[in-house]
């Protein structure tokens, strides 16, 4: 598919998405929303991939919804807008449950649903002087469609703070919050998002699969009510293929067939 607001690179294992829109610092728009769901299910059909790292090409990460975009809404009909906020939630829920890891390099600005895409990545790396905010509130709106991830990540102490005044913080209160994982100088941040793939290319694909699966079903579960699915879950893996060789290269003293 010809891609008008992003870009592609894939290189061995490693697909790096590209939002590209910096006139408008990547401001997401339908087609972006629709092109970004496009590629990242061809991408988790793709044999050689193994990790996603989403970035944004000139001065910002992401700034959120289109706000031309999300006021020409008013003349839509309340069925459409259901549309076009499902589609946007599809999105969120794509990188949040995809089976190959998300990693976002963060930098400039990441607001409203740019921050929103960082709660839904795994591993968000982030440029310190980052500027992050759930803006929403500011602009009459809420975050609706990233309150899941959001929430996921910071909890809701913080998000009863920000969500509300919509402030704008840097990138160590985001780390602080847990809304994002590292805050590294700017000119480390490549190296910084380099070096967290290099680190989940040495876990079995499978295994990371597997591994999102058991957070999303266990996290804020009584032990109680999930421990019968966490056995069931080590009894498959351990005797899978990648969980078997996994093992017997450690006992074998090698790297295991996945590791690079
Ligand atoms: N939707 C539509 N257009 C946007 C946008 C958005 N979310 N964010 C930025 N733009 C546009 C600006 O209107 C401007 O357009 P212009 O060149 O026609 O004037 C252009 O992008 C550049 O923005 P500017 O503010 O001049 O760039 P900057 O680098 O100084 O600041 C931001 C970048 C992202 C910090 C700033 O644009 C901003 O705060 N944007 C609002 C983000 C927001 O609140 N998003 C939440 C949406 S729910």
């Amino acid at each position: 598919m010809d891609l008008e607001r992003l870009q592609l690179e894939i290189e061995g294992p490693v697909a790096r998405v590209w939002l590209n829109r910096p006139e408008v610092r990547n401001a997401f728009d339908g087609l972006m929303v629709t092109e970004l769901r496009k590629t990242l299910f061809d991408l988790l059909g793709r044999d050689g991939v193994r990790v996603i790292v989403l970035g944004g090409r000139g001065a910002s990460f992401c700034a959120g919804a289109d706000l031309a975009w999300m006021k020409a809404m008013a003349g839509f009909t309340r069925e459409e807008n259901l549309g076009e906020g499902q589609a946007l939630a599809d999105l969120f829920f794509t990188v949040y449950e995809s089976p190959k890891p998300v990693v976002a390099r963060v930098h400039g600005a990441a607001l409203g649903g740019g921050a929103g895409l960082v709660a839904a990545c795994d591993v968000p790396v982030a440029a310190l002087g980052t500027q992050f905010g759930f803006t929403e509130a500011r602009l009459g709106l809420i975050p609706a469609v990233i309150s899941p991830y959001v929430l996921g990540k910071i909890g809701e102490p913080a998000a009863r703070e920000l969500f509300l005044t919509g402030e704008r913080f840097e990138a160590v209160r985001a780390m602080e919050i847990g809304l994002i994982r590292a805050a590294v100088p700017p000119e480390d941040l490549d190296a910084a998002v380099d070096g967290r793939v290099k680190e989940l290319l040495q876990a079995g694909p499978r295994a990371i699969a597997e591994a999102k699966a058991l957070i999303r079903e266990v996290a804020y579960r009584r032990v109680e009510d999930v421990q019968r699915y966490t056995v069931e879950r080590l009894a498959d893996v351990r005797t899978s293929p990648e969980g078997q060789e996994g093992m017997r290269a450690f006992l074998e003293k090698r790297k295991p067939s996945w590791a690079e």
